[in-house]
């Protein structure tokens, strides 16, 4: 087994450790030993998941003394609803958890962010852990406190901030992510890089193989990078009163893609890496950031296999609708987080629309 890798997110007294190795599943249950929860522990997954590596976490928390019990909801983004919160927190109660029970959220975004919602509502709130299982769980979704389902009026409008007790990741499960969702943890990586760290993107610049075939050092290093830094935003701005914001880079775009072709077409992952090297060139026609920097971005991301440049057929205007509602907008103006430089952001609050039109044509 390779060396731990820690980060600790710094929040007073919901400060908590992220742990970074190959192979730490089966030490996962030794970890919670010391924090004092009841023996009943539910692991939220999903099938796909659970089939790979609920054995593993089932037999860790059975050795170090605990009694487990699986609640599962289907694959995908469409079961992370109000609906299956209610189907998790009915299994909880049928199981007696009380106040001192722990839940672990098992898999990808989609299971930490409905297993988080739902360990926040029980009783209150009771203590939870997040093992996530995708690249872009590992890097994102598990670290900072963002729990919550969809409605059908809009993804992610009903949730909480509700911080994990600690986060245990095991970098060998990404042997068995399919190379797309891999990919999408990479732009949310590469988003890391331009919006706070220029050395990190020259590292992502230089590793490019070794990282694509999940050299087990590049990996922990590389998540251990993205965890800190999302760790510092983090702990400077918990609840996105305005600097957090700063992690949506390439979002704006992204998510107006999203809408426009309904979810159907690109995962958000690929959606972003569009959005990024989009609001780099926007960031240039506002003359906030030169040129070699738009092209040292379309061509990291476009290295990776990720999208990059504006799908044929998308409408500029549409896109430009779409982005005014969004829930980042502030009273009809689109708020974007746009490139200094690489490693430095800013959040403009008042672009014009017509910018951003001719920049999408
Ligand atoms: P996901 O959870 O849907 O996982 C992607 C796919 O990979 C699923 O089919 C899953 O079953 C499968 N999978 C997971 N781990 C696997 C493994 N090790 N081997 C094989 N298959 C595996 O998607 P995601 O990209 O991890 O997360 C997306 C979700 O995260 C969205 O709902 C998004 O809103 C949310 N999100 C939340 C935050 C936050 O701060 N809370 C941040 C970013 C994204
Ligand atoms: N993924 C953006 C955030 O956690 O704030």
């Amino acid at each position: 087994m390779q060396s731990l890798q820690k980060v600790q997110v710094r929040l007073g007294k919901r400060s908590y450790a992220i742990t970074i190795g190959g192979g730490i599943l089966s030490l996962l249950g030794e970890q919670l030993t010391p924090l004092g929860f009841s023996p009943k522990i539910g692991i939220v997954s999903n099938p796909t998941v659970f089939r790979l590596y609920g054995k593993t976490v089932m037999q860790s928390l059975r050795n170090a003394g605990f009694e487990p019990f699986s609640v599962l909801i289907p694959d995908g983004e469409k079961y992370k609803t109000l609906k299956y919160a209610e189907k998790i927190l009915t299994k909880l109660l049928q199981e007696r958890l009380d106040r001192k029970s722990c839940l672990v959220a098992l898999g990808g975004g989609v299971v930490g962010d409905i297993g988080g919602f739902a360990a926040s509502l029980y009783m209150r709130g009771i203590s939870f852990v997040q093992v996530p299982t995708t690249l872009l769980a590992q890097v994102d979704s598990s670290v900072g406190g963002k729990t919550g389902v969809n409605h059908p009026l809009g993804k992610n409008m009903i949730g909480s901030f509700y911080q994990p007790r600690l986060v245990w990741i095991d970098t060998e499960t990404l042997k068995t992510l399919p190379r797309r969702e891999l990919l999408c943890g990479i732009a949310e990586v590469i988003k890391y890089g331009i919006i706070w760290d220029e050395r990190f993107f020259a590292f992502l610049e230089q590793m490019r193989e070794k990282l694509l075939s999940l050299n087990p050092d590049v990996l922990s290093s590389v998540i251990k990078t993205s965890c800190s830094i999302k760790a510092q935003v983090v702990s400077k701005d918990e609840r996105e009163g305005g600097f957090r914001a700063i992690l949506n880079y390439g979002h704006t775009v992204g998510h107006a893609i999203e809408t426009e072709t309904r979810y159907q077409q690109f995962l958000h992952g690929e959606a972003v890496a569009i959005g990024m090297h989009m609001e780099a060139k926007l960031a240039n026609r506002l003359k906030l950031c030169d040129k070699s920097s738009v092209i040292r971005i379309r061509k990291l991301i476009a290295s990776y296999g990720l999208p990059a440049d504006m799908p044929e057929g998308l409408d500029a205007e549409r896109l430009c609708l779409h982005m005014k509602i969004d829930k980042k907008a502030e009273s009809g103006r689109v708020v974007c987080v746009l490139p200094e430089r690489i490693g430095a952001v800013r959040i403009e609050k008042n672009i014009d629309v017509k910018t951003i039109s001719a920049v999408l044509s």
